[in-house]
C-alpha cells in the first residue's frame, strides 16, 4: 500500500478556496469537498495542522479607507468563522478536531497553546488555527510559516484556487507557464505571488518546504501526501 511521505503537515487553505464559485462567503458544497479531502488524508496517519484564511469574507489590504490594523484584525475575525465552518464539517465526518485562537476568546475555542497544540496532533486530532497570528500588518501565509516552524511540520501545503505557481496571472493571461519547482529566493526575487516576503523569507529561514496547489480538484490533498508532482514545489 502507498504510504504518505509526510508525517505533520500545515495545511493552509486560502478564504476563497472555501467560496466557491460565488466567490465570497462559505459554499457548503465547497467545505464538504474540501472535509472529505482532509478525513482522507487523516483516516492515513497524517498529523494535520489547518491554517485557514479570511479573504472570502473580508479583505483587510484591500481598504484603503480604513485603518490598516482595524482592518487586519476584522480580518483575523473572518479567519476565525472559516475555523468553525471547517471544525464543524470535519466533526460531521467523525474526525476529531480542536479551533485554536491566536486571540483569546475562550467562549468559542482554545486559545492558541503551542505544546497543547502539539499535545493534540499526537492524539491525531486536527488542529484549527483561527485568528492569524493575532497581530495585524502579518497575514495568514506568514501564520502558517510560523505555526509550522513551531510546531516542526515538515512541510506546509498552500491550498489555493489555482493550480500551482505561474509567472503571471492564470485567470488574465492564457500564456501563463507554470512552474514545477521554484527556489524560495526566486519567489523573492521575481515577487511571484505565493506568499508575501515575510512568510517566504519566514520558510526559507527555517528550511520548511512550501507545495501550492489547486484545492477543488478532489484527491490532489492525497496526491501531495503521497509526493506526486503536482502544483508547484518551492525550497531552498
Ligand atoms: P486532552 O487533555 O488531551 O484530553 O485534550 P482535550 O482538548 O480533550 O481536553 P480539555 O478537557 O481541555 O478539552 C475538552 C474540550 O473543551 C475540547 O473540545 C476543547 O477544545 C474544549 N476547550 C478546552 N479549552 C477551552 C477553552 O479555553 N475554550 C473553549 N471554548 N473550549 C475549550
Amino acid at each position: 500500500m502507498q504510504k504518505p511521505i509526510y508525517r505533520r503537515i500545515v495545511l493552509k487553505i486560502s478564504g476563497e478556496a472555501l467560496a466557491g464559485e460565488r466567490g465570497f462567503g462559505i459554499n457548503q458544497d465547497t467545505l464538504n469537498s474540501i472535509a472529505d479531502q482532509i478525513k482522507e488524508i487523516h483516516d492515513l496517519g497524517v498529523e494535520i495542522a489547518i491554517v485557514v484564511g479570511g479573504g472570502n469574507i473580508w479583505r483587510g489590504r484591500n481598504s484603503d479607507q480604513m485603518d490598516r490594523a482595524t482592518a487586519d484584525y476584522m480580518g483575523m475575525l473572518a479567519t476565525v468563522i472559516n475555523a468553525l465552518a471547517l471544525q464543524d464539517a470535519l466533526e460531521n465526518r467523525d474526525v476529531q478536531t480542536r479551533v485554536q485562537t491566536a486571540i483569546e476568546m475562550k467562549e468559542i475555542a482554545e486559545p492558541y497553546i503551542r505544546r497543547r497544540a502539539i499535545r493534540h496532533l499526537e492524539k491525531g486530532r486536527v488542529v484549527i488555527f483561527a485568528a492569524g497570528t493575532g497581530n495585524p500588518f502579518f497575514s495568514t501565509d506568514t501564520t502558517a510559516a510560523l505555526r509550522a516552524a513551531e510546531i516542526e511540520a515538515e512541510v506546509i501545503l498552500l491550498a489555493k484556487k489555482v493550480d500551482g505557481v505561474y509567472d503571471s496571472d492564470p485567470v488574465k493571461n492564457p500564456n501563463a507557464q507554470k512552474f514545477e519547482s521554484l527556489e524560495y529566493i526566486d519567489v523573492l526575487n521575481r515577487g511571484l505571488g505565493v506568499m508575501d516576503s515575510t512568510a517566504t523569507s519566514l520558510c526559507m529561514d527555517n528550511k520548511i518546504p512550501i507545495i501550492v496547489f489547486g484545492i477543488n480538484e478532489p484527491g490532489n490533498i492525497k496526491k501531495v501526501i503521497f509526493g506526486e508532482n503536482i502544483g508547484t514545489f518551492v525550497k531552498g
